[in-house]
């Protein structure tokens, strides 16, 4: 899932195309490159590594009005000079930048090959310049040649073109995410709207199968056949600085610190007289539903485990599946089936395929996402927004706790739809208590403790994080977390699996984080108790008077709220443990090796 970007307009464009690779880099950082055409001919700038990397190799900065922009997450090909974009045809006339996979590249190129194309890298992607160039001798019209050329792709692509010797710039998008950035000045195609959202925030979301062609001063989209197609412009509702770091020295801190106004928003207007309110969603709306599916992956199943849990309480048949297996594991689906799609970025391959598979089946379908105008919340039946503002750094973190309380909220407005389903008892006090959420985070943010801990425990072997209910999603978020910006080993159970395995990896070197919730955490403490003979350090992360804190060596503490919120207050203690303990180790906590914030390819 890399990050392209293309602007044409008047002056010169190497600055904003270089600005706007560093804010897409959260997709990818393997390698970077630009194409910038100025008349003569098409230059082409990349390199292994960062876009610092490539801004340092540039001697001066190449000049011309027009160019394309790529960074890099490998698929093909290791992070190497060869295999980084943009790639061009054999004679250099045409330059390509690429977002996804080519799934018959081997035989498009073998084909090439044999009409006489030499090829540089491993890269799927290189198959493309070869195409457009294969199909301008024989059509001798370029815009023809990029049709013809994408008509022959297979796989999922965003891709930019640029041709020696036109003042043009060539799309097209399918299973890749790709927006038109508008301004009076110039125009902008790209993987995301950070890319160019320092100069506008007029948008066109493309849809797949649109072809676009950008002219200094006019823009068209047509389809495949070349039949112009209208898309409307929308406004998009975030501020550069709120994709910026401010004071802070990595996104992650920032993003783990401004969790309270992110949550305020997420809150905003959804409870109403003690119960739910939904924006477009009002009283009523899944009525007919008998059963509830929660497809994500990574950090977002951790949130649906979170919403999937309460939807079971309610009575409601709910599974929590893992998108990249939702073949295997799917139950039966009909239209009485309703598929909630958990992804921050809304343009996640896995999870947009897993809810394609089940609307084929009948279901009905739901977004819940961070990204307004993204592909999942596009292609859902209904929408519903986290609002927890840009993320940036790759590891999740306000996202997840804006996405627990979405679907927490999510349960109780289905439990209230459906006749056999049960809102929770006490929904009131739930409700009371969320309100004063963003100020329990507060008040773990300004006193924890997790900074010493990591410390003390930074050399040990391993982590482990266990909970139970609720806990369980979150001890399996605090060791992805771990494992992802410390790159040491961390795992999350269950609690009662320990002892069903796990437990022969427990030693003094491996320090157990119980997370308590207020709710069914007996099993916790009596497996914390198991590790604990066995030498482990146990640090329970709950309420003051909580009965895991009698028994345990260590305490991160957070304040005493409702059963279904301890839980969230917990992971924040859990991010920052993460993050000092990344911080301790010096590891590039925004940009951790061999991830990206946005998985766009299966
Ligand atoms: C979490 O820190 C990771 N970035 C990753 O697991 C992420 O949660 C997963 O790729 C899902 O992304 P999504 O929410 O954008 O669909």
């Amino acid at each position: 899932m890399c990050g392209i970007i293309a602007r044409i307009g008047h002056g010169n464009a190497t600055e904003t195309l270089l600005s706007g690779l560093e804010n897409l880099e959260y997709r990818g950082y393997d390698s970077a490159g630009i194409a910038v055409q100025n008349g003569s001919g098409v230059k082409v700038h990349k390199c292994s590594g960062e876009v610092s990397s490539l801004k340092s190799t540039l001697d001066g900065r190449p000049s011309g009005n027009m160019g394309i922009g790529h960074t890099r997450w490998s698929t093909h090909g290791p992070p190497t000079d060869e295999n980084a974009h943009p790639h061009t045809d054999t004679a250099g006339d045409v330059a390509v930048v690429h977002n996804g996979v080519i799934d018959n590249y081997t035989e498009l190129k073998a084909d090439l090959r044999e009409k006489g194309h030499e090829f540089e890298s491993d890269t799927d992607t290189e198959v493309i310049p070869h195409l457009i160039d294969e199909f301008r001798s024989e059509t001798g019209d370029t815009e023809l040649a990029v049709r013809r050329a994408v008509d022959t792709l297979e796989g999922s692509y965003a891709i930019a073109a640029i041709v020696d010797g036109e003042e043009a710039v060539y799309a097209a998008r399918k299973g890749s995410p790709l927006v038109l950035g508008l301004d009076e000045e110039e125009w902008f195609l790209a993987s995301d709207v950070p890319a160019f959202l320092d100069h506008t925030d007029d948008v066109i979301y493309l849809e797949d199968g649109d072809i676009v062609v950008l002219e200094p001063d006019s823009y068209r989209i047509t389809d495949l056949a070349g039949e112009p197609i209208e898309r409307p412009v929308d406004t998009v509702d975030w501020d550069p600085e709120d994709a910026g770091k401010g004071e802070y020295d990595h996104y992650m801190r920032k993003e783990i610190n401004t969790q309270p106004t992110a949550l305020a928003n997420t809150i905003e207007g959804r409870i109403e007289n003690g119960d739910v309110a939904f924006e477009r969603l009002p009283p009523g709306s899944f009525e007919g539903i008998d059963t509830v599916q929660f497809v994500a992956c990574g950090t977002s199943y951790h949130a649906a485990m979170y919403g999937g849990q309460l939807v079971r309480e309610a009575g409601l048949p709910t599974e929590v599946l893992r998108a990249s297996e939702y073949e295997s594991t799917s139950g039966p689906v009909d239209e009485n089936t309703l598929v909630v799609a958990v992804t921050q970025s809304g343009e996640t391959a896995d999870t947009l395929d897993a809810v394609r598979k089940a609307t084929d089946r009948g279901a009905r379908s739901l977004a819940v996402t961070n990204v307004v105008g993204s592909t999942a919340a596009r292609e859902a039946d209904d929408a519903v927004y986290i609002r927890a503002g840009p993320e940036v750094g790759v590891a999740a973190t306000k996202t997840y706790s804006s996405q627990a309380v979405t679907l927490a909220l999510l349960s109780q407005r289905i439990a209230g739809d459906v006749p056999e389903a049960t809102p929770v008892e006490d929904r009131a006090a739930m409700l009371e208590a969320l309100e004063d959420l963003p100020r329990h985070v507060e008040t773990v943010l300004e006193a924890s403790e997790a900074d010493a801990l990591a410390r003390d425990t930074v050399d040990s072997e391993s982590f482990f994080f266990i909970g139970n209910g609720l806990g369980r999603s979150v001890a399996l978020e605090g060791a992805l977390k771990f494992k992802e910006i410390t790159y040491e080993h961390a795992e999350g159970f269950a609690a009662g699996e320990l002892k069903h395995g796990p437990l022969a990896l427990v030693t003094e070197e491996t320090p157990v984080f119980a997370v308590a919730t207020g709710g069914v955490d007996d099993k916790t403490k009596t497996n914390a108790i198991e590790a604990q003979a066995r030498g482990a350090p146990i640090v329970a992360v709950g309420p003051e008077d909580h009965p895991l804190v009698d028994v345990a060596d260590e305490h991160l503490s957070v304040p005493e709220t409702h059963p279904v919120w301890t839980g969230l207050l917990a992971n924040v203690q859990l991010q920052l443990l993460s993050y000092h303990a990344a911080d301790q180790l010096d590891r590039p906590i925004d940009k951790p090796r061999n991830l990206a914030k946005s998985v766009t390819v299966e």
